[in-house]
């Protein structure tokens, strides 16, 4: 299997020498384009969209087709997972997702069992081929899922959260239950991301929202250990070729060194920390992914090209071991022109 056209991400990630500073963005399919609120009307409803194979391809290429950027993403949700686990996710409008059955209760927690993605996911791993396809060698695939402690935050809560308090009750009260949702959830997340692989992504990536709402060793114990386990448990190659991985917790960056050493090929960081300093702290261990505040695209084009060569200016010279990202996903308000600035900014930069 050959490598794609455009290989820059998966060179960055593996630190081998790019043309150019690759870039993706976190949600770039998605509610700030015109034809993605297009397909999503057709589709019915989000979770429609995720589940049918020809749709997802559609919205993952759109963004492609308007902008030159470096990787595509499958389009789904990292929610998924627990949907095939039992739960019962579903989405009330503009309220964001829900579990039917959240998980509270001993018994419930007792007889949670991983989920095998080809029975229950087969819709992804359907999407992940259908996309393949259709990129015909442009550009590489990213495959993803939420981190376990991420997962487990909506799997408790049975929904969004601004204090956790579900989750962290339990925590604190009955850590064994957590740890019992955490390791079967890890299990089911190492099966679905080797699938994916297996069905064509060409780098995976680990997406730990909520993993930056915890202590300092509460991260280590609940979040930190379960992506450790999760990448020493993937496939390291498919067709010969490496499958590196990204890992990304919000508001991390106050652990930089401890992500960076379990064995993940790159951290993504959000905005909050200064690039330089991250990759002085990381030295040459893991490539970086990050890390423009997303609400610079509401600025006129040549801000957001000021402010995204601030980041490269302070990620520094070499031209290796930097994916450009926005710090977190892509506002559903974001004017679609904004990201053609900013990808003109990213792809006509040269070093001063
Ligand atoms: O990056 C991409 O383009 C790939 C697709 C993708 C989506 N969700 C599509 C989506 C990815 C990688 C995700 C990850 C995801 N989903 C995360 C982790 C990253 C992050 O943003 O923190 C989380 C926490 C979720 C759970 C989730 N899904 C929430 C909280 C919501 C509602 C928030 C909102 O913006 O309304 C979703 C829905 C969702 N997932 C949308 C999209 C494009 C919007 C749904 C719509 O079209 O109505």
């Amino acid at each position: 299997m050959k490598r794609p056209k455009n290989d820059n991400f998966l060179r960055a990630l593996l630190k081998e020498p790019t043309d150019h500073t690759p870039l993706w963005l976190m949600r770039q399919a998605g509610r700030y384009l015109p034809e993605y609120c297009e397909t999503r009307k057709r589709a019915g409803n989000f979770l429609n969209l995720c589940k049918s194979p020809t749709m997802a391809c559609e919205v993952t290429l759109q963004p492609l087709a308007r902008y030159d950027l470096d990787a595509a993403i499958l389009f789904s949700d990292i929610l998924t997972v627990p949907d095939a686990m039992g739960l019962g996710l579903y989405f009330a409008e503009g309220e964001g997702p829900r579990f039917e059955r959240p998980l509270r209760e001993e018994w419930a927690i007792n007889n949670l069992t991983a989920t095998d993605p080809y029975e229950h996911l087969g819709y992804v791993m359907d999407a992940v081929s259908e996309i393949r396809r259709a990129l015909d060698n442009s550009v590489p695939l990213i495959g993803f899922s939420g981190s376990p402690y991420t997962l487990a935050c909506y799997m408790i809560e049975g929904q969004g959260s601004s204090d956790f308090r579900h989750i962290k009750g339990m925590m604190y009260s009955r850590p064994d239950l957590l740890h019992k949702i955490l390791s079967v959830t890890t299990d089911s997340v190492i099966a679905y991301l080797n699938a994916q692989i297996d069905s064509g992504a060409q780098a995976v990536m680990i997406f730990d929202t909520w993993g930056g709402s915890l202590s300092n060793a509460a991260y280590q114990e609940f979040s930190l250990q379960y992506m450790q386990r999760i990448i020493a448990g993937l496939k390291k190659e498919k067709d010969g070729q490496r499958i590196p991985s990204i890992v990304f917790t919000k508001n991390g960056g106050l652990w930089l060194e401890k992500i960076a050493a379990i064995g993940c090929d790159a951290v993504g960081l959000d905005w909050t920390i200064d690039i330089g300093d991250a990759r002085r702290r990381v030295g040459d261990k893991v490539a970086l992914q990050g890390n423009l505040d997303p609400n610079v695209l509401f600025a006129p084009p040549e801000v957001v090209a000021a402010e995204a060569r601030k980041v490269l200016d302070s990620f520094g010279p070499g031209n290796t071991g930097h994916v450009f990202n926005l710090g977190h996903g892509i506002s559903q308000f974001t004017p679609p022109d904004s990201v053609t600035a900013l990808v003109d900014a990213v792809h006509g930069y040269r070093q001063g």
